[in-house]
């Protein structure tokens, strides 16, 4: 079997039902079950003994420990984070807790348990860090993209702390030979995204009849890939990765975030129109711009492309499309997450905020 972290989040999730689908392999998913954590996300699985729930925390040492030597996986992939820019800003500190000291906490029990695996298991085991683009900083327009090499430039609170935990993962392959591989992966969207991202956000204000806020001037731009695309790389890796590699994941998808959004108005007028006939892009309103916001991501995957044979297998068009009608589908799950806690976020972050 093998150990997942955060997989009732958004990507972890998606992950999970793509591999008890694709596979019989068991998993032991361990979460938080932050906010951002929600086991709706996995009730499809009714009470599959393939799946196996823990609820704890990645800071939780003995708690690791224990399910590593109880389980015996033969690999952990590791999403749980605190993945929000916008609440990195409000608040670092639990990015500091868990992406950095809990990324280093499942390290060194990754390390303990491998350290006495039985060789032919030990040479297996791999660990697989699931990380962003976002470490690399900000690209200028003519800039090229981002390949494994670039520098690491990291400009939020976010991405310092998932930049750190890269760090943390490679210096346990150099230092202590821990098979791990490490992804980089562009902006997903998909199902069960918790609407404080943008592509689920500008859906779930547009059907409430809301505002839709672009930050700044919108110009900002993002490669955009969609969920089951990422979960594919990330079994590829998984398979066929060499330890101690990094992986860019992209969808060769940029695009600025008022095109996305306008994107999204015409799906939703064509799916869900209006009942007043008026077009959804009238609710879109400039508010003030995200401190420190980074212009453009861009992702250079062509060595997992060379390497494992990875591409991506749907286009933006057919992503998106597939996004809007799943939004559009699930009413319930969308009123289940719109809690008081959510809407105190969305006071605190577009309250103050200057149109
Ligand atoms: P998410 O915020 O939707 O989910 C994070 C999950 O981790 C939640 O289920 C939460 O409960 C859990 N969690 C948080 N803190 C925890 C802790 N201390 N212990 C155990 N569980 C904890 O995030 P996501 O968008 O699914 O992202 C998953 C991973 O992928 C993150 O590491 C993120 O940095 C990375 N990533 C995300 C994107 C993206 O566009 N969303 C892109 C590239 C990489
Ligand atoms: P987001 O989904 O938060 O991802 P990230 O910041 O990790 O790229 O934001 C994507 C882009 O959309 C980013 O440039 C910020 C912008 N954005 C808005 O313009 N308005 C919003 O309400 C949100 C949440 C994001």
């Amino acid at each position: 079997m093998i150990l997942v972290t955060g997989g009732a989040g958004f990507i972890g999730a998606n992950f999970v039902l793509g591999w008890l689908a694709h596979s019989d392999e068991a998993i032991i998913n361990l979460d938080k079950l932050t906010y951002a954590g929600n086991r709706e996300n996995l009730c499809s699985l009714g009470n599959d003994p393939r799946h196996v729930f823990v609820h704890g925390d990645i800071n939780d040492l003995p708690l690791i420990s224990g399910l590593l030597a109880r389980y015996q996986p033969r690999a952990v992939v590791h999403f749980a984070a605190e993945s929000h820019v916008d609440r990195s800003l409000h608040g670092p500190e639990d990015f500091v807790q868990t992406n950095i000291v809990g990324t280093f906490r499942l390290l060194e029990a990754a390390r303990g348990y491998w350290q006495h695996l039985p060789a032919e298991a030990a040479r297996r085991f791999r660990f697989l860090h699931v990380s962003t683009d976002e470490v690399y900083g900000s690209l200028a327009p003519d800039e090229a993209a981002f390949d494994e090499n670039h520098r690491y430039r990291p400009n939020s609170p976010y991405s310092a702390s998932k930049a750190a935990s890269d760090h943390l993962v490679r210096a346990y392959h150099q230092s202590y030979g821990l098979p791990v591989l490490t992804s980089n992966c562009s902006n997903n969207y998909g199902p069960y995204q918790f609407p404080e991202k943008l592509i689920p956000l500008m859906i779930v204000n547009a059907l409430a009849g809301k505002p839709l806020p672009v930050y700044g001037d919108g110009r900002q731009i993002r490669d955009w890939l969609y969920v089951e695309d990422h979960c594919a790389a990330i079994r590829r890796i998984l398979e066929a990765g060499d330890p101690g590699e990094t992986y860019n994941v992209g969808g060769w998808n940029e695009k600025p975030n008022l095109e996305i959004v306008h994107t999204l108005c015409a799906l939703l007028d064509e799916l869900c129109p209006r009942s007043d006939g008026k077009p959804y892009s009238e609710q879109i309103t400039r508010v003030a711009d995200r401190p420190g916001h980074d212009r453009r991501y861009a992702i250079d995957a062509r060595k997992i492309a060379r390497q494992l044979g990875w591409r991506p297998a749907e286009t933006f068009a057919t992503g998106i499309r597939k996004t809007v009608l799943w939004y559009l589908d699930n009413p319930d799950w969308i009123s289940d997450v719109l809690s008081g806690a959510y809407r105190d976020w969305v006071d605190k972050n577009y309250g103050e905020r200057d149109r």
